[in-house]
């Protein structure tokens, strides 16, 4: 039985999190398990930690889906990870190869190409996750310039023009694949294919909340939970749940 049962494209959304995330809650048809909601234009786009995300009108994919999280997935957080795994295998199909910086960008050669965001609603029929997904598509340099941190695009990686509805399929495809997996054996049925797409790893880095470095070590990839593993100078391996990976404030 497929995962994904309908896609609805709209002309513009504030955020398709957002709606996906109203309609659950307001009980609406558009959020059965395995809804898809896409926006041509995102005029409100959010990413992790009330940043925003901006994309503009057409050029790239934004997009969330509605899952509902069986009780057995009590490692649920780690939803992001296995999306990260199924964007990065998208993405190499289009000749661009990503690498995923924990917990949820892909990155080219440390600029970015794709955010994950995924956030939960827990309502009175069970846990559902809302996984929202921007890939850039067909983003030119000169719009990237005005987003505060490193940005590229399949444009910008190939030289080819995508269609983002051609973007679309194949990631909800990969993702089809990626989430079967998950959802039957968790995150540890896709972690050896996640530490092969990771990046960093065996790289110094520091562990930052709200731009202070918190921790620093060396990067160890990702363990079973889904948690970031840090090796701290003292030789010691810890398991962090949240923060930013930087690795050029690292001082170690
Ligand atoms: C991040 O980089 O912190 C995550 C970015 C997630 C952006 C996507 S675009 C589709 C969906 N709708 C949103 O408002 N955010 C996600």
């Amino acid at each position: 039985m497929s995962i994904f049962t309908q896609t609805t494209w709209f002309d513009s959304l504030d955020s398709t999190n957002t709606y996906l995330k109203d309609a659950i809650a307001g009980g609406a048809e558009a959020a059965r398990s395995g809804s898809v909601v896409v926006a041509r234009a995102q005029l409100k786009g959010r990413g992790r930690k009330s940043r925003a995300w901006l994309s503009d009108r057409g050029e790239n994919l934004t997009f969330s889906f509605v899952l509902a999280i069986p009780e057995r997935r009590r490692d649920f957080p780690t939803l992001t990870l296995a999306a990260g795994v199924a964007v990065c295998e998208t993405l190499a199909g289009f000749g661009a190869e990503g690498q995923i910086k924990w917990p949820n960008d892909i990155l080219i050669k440390g600029r970015k190409i794709c955010g994950i965001l995924c956030e939960t609603v827990q309502t009175e029929s069970g846990l559902f996750a809302v996984c929202g997904i921007g890939i850039n598509v067909n983003m030119q340099a000169a719009q990237m310039a005005s987003i505060d941190k490193p940005a590229t695009s399949l444009l910008e990686e190939t030289q080819i023009c995508y269609r983002v509805e051609d973007v679309l399929e194949a990631v909800l495809s990969s993702l089809e694949s990626r989430l079967g997996l998950w959802l039957d054996g968790g995150f540890a049925a896709l972690r050896e294919r996640w530490m092969a797409l990771a990046c960093g790893l065996g790289m110094p880095i520091a562990v930052e909340e709200d731009g202070i470095a918190k921790d620093s070590g060396f990067f160890q990839g990702a363990g079973e939970s889904g948690a970031l593993l840090l090796r701290r100078i003292s030789g010691e391996t810890v398991e962090l749940y949240c923060g930013d990976v930087a690795w050029n404030s690292c001082k170690l």
